[in-house]
């Protein structure tokens, strides 16, 4: 996406979140723009607590942050974010004998989408985009995994939200499914926003404009995708031993041992990808 196409959607400045005494995000500055803006950080980093944030379901207790030119921590504001964000939490709650088509009613009339007529078109839409307006009629319950995965993610899309906040939503689709997940992330990316968290670079390669590394609690790097690949410059090199000075070695595929850190004199340096620039950000001291 062409920096000129893009509108700021999202603003955060400072922000933190304390649970009890523990501080789980710490000062975060970003800015959330037009395309796909991709979250990583190991397990605990504060991801979903960010996300959750965004979503305004949870509130910060320091700093600043607007979302669709509106205050999170004003209520007719926060009403205003919510008709116009869409979000995947981690972890959905489902009711197990409800239809599919129930669930996502029940999100529709959440979001105040009240005349009845446009909430069935918007229903079929979102429930048509995610392959699943042949199992509308279906009691969850029933469903596999990634069925239950791909009505989580149309709920998310009612409305067609300017925001869409999507919570590790590639876990436990097959490749199949991970394929159409990303048509559909990049036609809605064209005209809003996207902020996802993943574990894969592979959705970040495919998909993001922007990365953030989130490392606990503090945001370790912003940057585009190759920015992310450039930093690990100089810091891959490969031995046919694993060497001590390494923050983190595997054994590739090809037999050598791939190793991310401070090289030893003489190494041989290999070009970065983007899980190693990722691993030197995340495996720094
Ligand atoms: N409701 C909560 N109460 C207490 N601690 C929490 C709560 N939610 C998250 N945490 C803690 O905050 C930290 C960040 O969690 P989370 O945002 O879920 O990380 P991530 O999504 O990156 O794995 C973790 O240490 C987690 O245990
Ligand atoms: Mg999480």
């Amino acid at each position: 996406m062409n920096a000129t196409d893009t509108a700021v959607v999202a603003r955060l400045a400072g922000v933190g979140k304390r649970f009890g005494r523990r501080a789980v995000l710490h000062g975060i500055d970003l800015t959330v723009r037009t395309g796909v803006t991709g979250l990583l950080g190991p397990n605990g980093a504060g991801k979903t607590t960010l996300l959750r944030i965004l979503a305004t379901a949870l509130r910060p207790d320091a700093g600043e942050l607007t979302v669709l030119g509106d205050d999170v921590l004003d209520p007719d504001g926060r009403y205003r974010i919510r008709q116009r964000i869409g979000y995947l939490p981690q972890q959905p709650g489902f009711h197990e004998w409800d239809t599919v088509y129930d669930f996502v009613n029940h999100v529709a009339l959440l979001q105040e989408i009240n005349d009845s007529r446009r909430r069935q078109s918007e229903i079929l839409r979102v429930l048509d985009i995610m392959n699943m307006a042949d199992c509308m009629h279906q009691h969850l319950r029933w469903l596999s995994g990634g069925q239950r995965h791909r009505v989580a993610l149309a709920q998310a899309l009612l409305g067609d939200p300017q925001l869409l906040l999507l919570d590790e939503p590639t876990v436990g689709l097959d490749p199949y499914e991970r394929l159409r997940f990303r048509q559909v992330v990049s036609e809605v990316a064209r005209k809003n926003a996207v902020v996802l968290s993943t574990h894969s670079t592979d959705d970040v390669a495919a998909l993001c404009d922007e990365v953030v590394v989130l490392r606990l609690g503090r945001t370790a790097f912003t940057g585009c995708p190759a920015a992310m690949i450039a930093a690990a410059d100089g810091h891959v090199w490969l031995s046919d031993a694993p060497g001590p000075r390494a923050a983190t070695w595997w054994r590739a595929a090809d037999g050598h041992y791939r190793h991310i850190g401070d090289p030893p004199p003489g190494a041989d340096l290999a070009a970065p990808t983007l899980e190693d620039g990722y691993l030197h950000l995340v495996s720094r001291s």
